[in-house]
């Protein structure tokens, strides 16, 4: 995320000065550390081939392997970019679906780049920022549930420098962000457009009232003045990633929901879940607590606890009261990867993401059958860590009671002491998790840590140099995969392998070059957004930094890529406008069209209007070939 207010930082350095992490005071054991696992790093890199550095993974049998080979990049690569627009290859063209402003009914006001818009108007339009999203067909409507992750104020609140001046600013903010849902049409030319006033058009904010469910719901940590019983809530906060089930629903993931609390109380003495949360006394800057006591954490000590969840969405239902799952752990969560293991039981993985935090898992107690009552199956089940071993073997670590000293309600509600408790494996900032569709195998962005070898996470939990993460002070970072025992992703060990160390062949130097499987034709920094297509082909959007310059010179704008898991080659595809991250993708019902999300674009794309805005973009072949 690129926000940054006066104080100049980005979410994830404001959590560093808001909570500084103890410098490790063993110098020399981490300096040995690093030189060792450079030596073992060294081994990935130096294998010749793409495929090689899948070296411990399970491929796939050489029939299907071949098929899925078989016109595996159905498009020319492009070269990288800098300039203020969005290109994809040849023979394909891209037009805007739905930018922050755009009208869902026809009573909204139009929007003025002057001015942004009012509170009045935020529950009518589209929302800010667009991160994950996903496309569900519900009788003949394609309905798009998108996640509208956080606020640009200085975009949004152009009268004000982007400080909140009063209750009604606070209110514009909270009202933009959330979730949105709409329904998506193509238009006469074939482009997608939104369907202004269709009953499936849906706002979900900071204030929308939610049912906590799953076995913390109720727990004396989320009783609060607004919700004595502990099984509501309002709002849902800071929404990244997301993740379809296989019953038709919508998963949105709350992560940096810590950067919205603060305290009137300057005083006021922190608990250990504050700070490892990152929950301060300034708060971000959003300034929400002095306008809103429900979120000053003074008067109100438990809501933050509300925040920090998964939450099961119906888009099919606009009257529906989404759901808070307190079954999959209270985290960073950056998104939630659904898949049913051969047995039918639900397996959900998924990442915390704040450097030197954790992977999880969590696998339900009973088994998915299609028509049947889902209601349960996020409620009831075991919660995992990741524990990787240098070996190239790891394990799910279960978080119980017996395993952590926590009750099952603390486990979840405080689920990053329950991970340190058992000992998981400390990764460099865990982002998307991609379930691949056609072999047993899962993937996770880990997308930069430059504490890496350098500091304890927030915790103190050591955070030297290890199997998955591999380097030093690392800036580029890499996509780590696992292969589970027996092809069941409900089993609890695993092997795992590096699909890519992103890195700079160029002008780095040793494993800052990045693994095998990149060139000076396809480089790229800080993966973050992931997602398979139908066909097994793993599609790959950054997030880093697109300043072209330094050990990123060469990588230019933030970019999508795509992966071939079987022989690890990497092709660029797209390219955002510069100050943008690409993230979030789904495709269109008949796979004619993708969307991608263009988040936080610099200048005024798309539109030149003044103001940048935030928009999904739609892609197609220009031969009306498929794309997903
Ligand atoms: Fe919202 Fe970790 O990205
Ligand atoms: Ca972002
Ligand atoms: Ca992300
Ligand atoms: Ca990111």
């Amino acid at each position: 995320m690129r926000d940054e207010l006066d104080h100049g930082l980005t979410m994830d350095d404001w959590d560093e000065a808001n909570d500084p992490r103890p410098e490790t005071s063993d110098f020399d054991r981490v300096v040995d550390e690093a030189l060792s696992r450079r030596g073992f790093l060294g081994g990935i890199v130096a294998f010749g081939s793409g495929a090689a550095v899948m070296g411990t993974g399970t491929l796939l049998g050489s029939t299907s392997a071949e098929a899925l080979s078989a016109n595996r990049f159905p498009f020319t690569p492009i070269g990288i970019q800098t300039d203020a627009t969005v290109h994809v290859p040849e023979g394909y063209s891209w037009s805007v679906v739905a930018r922050w402003g755009d009208a869902l009914t026809s009573d909204a006001e139009p929007f003025d780049p002057a001015t942004g818009h009012s509170t009045a108007n935020a529950a009518k339009v589209f929302g800010e920022n667009t991160d994950g999203m996903w496309l569900y067909s519900v009788d003949g409507h394609e309905l798009l549930a998108v996640n509208n992750e956080y606020a640009n104020r200085k975009t949004n609140l152009p009268g004000s420098e982007g400080v909140p001046q009063s209750l009604e600013d606070v209110q514009l903010l909270q009202g933009i962000q959330g979730v949105t849902v709409l329904e998506v049409a193509p238009d006469d030319s074939g482009a997608y457009q939104i369907v202004v006033d269709s009953p499936f058009n849906r706002r979900i904010d900071h204030n929308t009232p939610m049912q906590i469910t799953g076995p913390a719901a109720g727990h004396d940590m989320l009783k609060t003045a607004a919700d004595p019983t502990g099984t509501m809530s309002l709002g849902t906060m800071n929404n990244c990633g997301s993740g379809p089930t296989p019953w038709g629903t919508y998963l949105t993931c709350e992560e940096n929901f810590n950067g919205y609390f603060g305290s009137t109380d300057a005083d006021l003495e922190r608990t250990a879940g504050q700070k490892r949360y990152g929950i301060g006394i300034d708060g971000w800057g959003y300034d929400y607590h002095k306008h809103d006591p429900r979120f000053d954490i003074s008067q109100n000590p438990n809501e933050p606890h509300r925040a920090g969840w998964v939450v099961e969405i119906d888009p099919a239902d606009p009257a529906s009261t989404p759901k808070k799952r307190t079954g999959l752990g209270r985290i960073k969560h950056e998104n939630a990867a659904c898949v049913l293991a051969p047995s039918g039981h639900v397996v959900v993985y998924m990442g915390d993401d704040e450097r030197g935090e954790y992977m999880y898992k969590y696998v339900s107690n009973a088994t998915y059958a299609p028509g049947g009552d889902t209601e349960e199956l996020l409620n009831d089940g075991t919660l995992y860590a990741a524990k990787f071993h240098a070996d190239g073997t790891g394990d799910w670590l279960p978080l119980t009671p017996a395993t952590t000293g926590m009750d099952a309600g603390e486990i979840l509600i405080h689920t990053r002491m329950a991970a340190s408790a058992v000992g998981a494996t400390t990764m460099d900032r865990p982002e998307w998790v991609a379930v691949n569709p056609v072999a047993a195998e899962g993937y996770c962005a880990l997308t930069n840590n430059k504490n890496r070898g350098v500091k304890p996470n927030a915790g103190g939990d050591d955070t030297s140099v290890n199997g998955p993460n591999p380097r030093e002070a690392n800036n580029y970072g890499q996509i780590v995969r696992w292969f589970p025992a027996n092809d069941d992703h409900a089993t609890e060990s695993f092997r795992w392998d590096l699909y890519v160390m992103a890195g700079n062949p160029v002008v780095g130097e040793g494993a800052y070059k990045g693994s095998s499987n990149v060139n000076p034709g396809n480089m790229f920094n800080s993966p973050d957004g992931m997602m398979f297509d139908s066909a097994g082909l793993l599609w790959i959007q950054t997030d880093g930094d697109d300043d072209n310059e330094g050990e990123f010179e060469g990588q230019g704008n933030n970019q999508m890529l795509a992966g071939d898991p079987v022989t690890g080659e990497i092709q660029r595809f797209l390219t955002g406008p510069n100050g943008s991250e690409v993230t979030g993708l789904c495709w269109s019902t008949d796979k004619r069209t993708a969307f991608v999300g263009i988040q936080h674009p610099g200048g005024s794309f798309p539109d030149g209007s003044g103001l940048p805005r935030s928009c999904i973009v739609a892609v197609w072949r220009d031969d009306g070939g498929l794309v997903g």
